[in-house]
């Protein structure tokens, strides 16, 4: 993240149509010998949702307890304004990111579990039940925000199915490791793969998610793919990406922005603006596709839902950065 260079919101976003969205849908309509799609009356923007479709059933079905007090973000601009750094430390890896392969995907569950589990991210998704949609406030710790559907599961699903022990005490999420597909990796100051870590209580709230798809479509590489966590109260980098292990311990997992600046990027890194980061405010928030900032709610708006897990613990920075 903002580790050496100047703080990643000068950079441009970018405007232009993807040319691998262009690219994309020549290959599939090649795939499915509709060279004449125009002649069948599907136009080539349609084939890659419908393929989509056809393989996973979405859309899901929008679960109306979580709303939104602000406009949904344009999906051109949440869908091209990333962070993965396993592609690159700009905004733009998305042309980059498409070189991930995301099917198959194993997922193992390991640890202090009942059941180890190594399992197709497909057919973990439908053990877990019938995905969702929701609409999720999402704040980065460098302050752009955004509102988007994702599409997924809650993770107390995958709690239950697990089983933990009683003596887990956290859950440890960790990215795939490729440094022939994912140049960032190759980035030997960087402590790859991408871990990320919360308690089993966390968890267990009602609002985790393990995010499958975005816009009503499955999730684009540049976004996590094929699975990723959806934390909405806390700063954007929790939201780990492209999960392939999650694990049940007893020991505070240490994340890979904690270990390289823990000062900056801490374990509970829940939103409060009144908690600014060491190099800048965090009162205020620009959403993608405005260039207006508005004000940064406390746990990002969700403290209804969550502030009761940390109402015994001292309300002080370290709960917030
Ligand atoms: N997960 C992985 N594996 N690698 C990353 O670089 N970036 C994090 C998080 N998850 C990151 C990651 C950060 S800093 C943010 S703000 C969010 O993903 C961004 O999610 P988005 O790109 O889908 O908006």
């Amino acid at each position: 993240m903002l580790i050496q260079k100047k703080p990643s919101w000068f950079i441009p976003e970018h405007e232009a149509t993807p040319e691998s969205v262009y690219v994309n849908r020549r290959q599939i309509l090649a795939a499915m010998g509709f060279g004449l799609a125009g002649g069948l009356g599907i136009l080539p923007s349609m084939l890659p949702t419908m393929a989509a479709a056809a393989i996973s059933g979405f859309p899901a079905q929008r679960n109306p307890a979580y709303t939104l007090d602000r406009d949904i973000s344009p999906e051109e601009e949440a869908t091209t304004y990333t962070n993965f750094y396993e592609f690159g430390s700009s905004k733009n890896i998305f042309r980059k990111a498409k070189r991930l392969r995301t099917d198959p995907w194993k997922v193992k569950i390991r640890g202090m579990v009942e059941e180890k589990i190594t399992i197709d991210a497909d057919e973990l998704i439908a053990k877990l039940g019938d995905q969702e949609e929701r609409l999720y406030r999402h704040r980065c710790v460098e302050t752009w925000a955004m509102a988007v559907p994702w599409t997924g599961v809650p993770l107390a699903r995958l709690v239950q199915l697990a089983k933990p022990l009683p003596e887990a005490k956290y859950l440890r999420f960790e990215t795939f490791l490729d440094p022939d597909i994912a140049p960032g990796q190759r980035q030997s100051w960087y402590p790859w793969p991408y871990v990320e870590g919360i308690t089993i209580e966390e968890a267990q709230n009602e609002l985790p998610f393990l995010a499958t798809g975005i816009y009503g479509k499955p999730m684009p590489n540049q976004n996590g793919a094929p699975l990723r966590l959806v934390l909405p109260w806390k700063y954007g980098f929790k939201s780990i990406k492209s999960i392939t292990r999650i694990s049940f311990t007893d020991k505070r997992p240490v994340s890979f922005w904690e270990e390289l600046q823990a000062r900056e990027y801490g374990f509970w890194a829940n939103v409060n603006p009144d908690f600014d980061h060491p190099r800048w405010s965090q009162k205020t928030e620009r959403m993608l596709g405005s260039n207006e900032r508005i004000p940064t709610l406390l746990y990002n708006g969700y403290a209804e839902q969550v502030a009761h897990l940390y109402a015994d613990m001292p309300q002080t920075r370290e709960l917030f950065f």
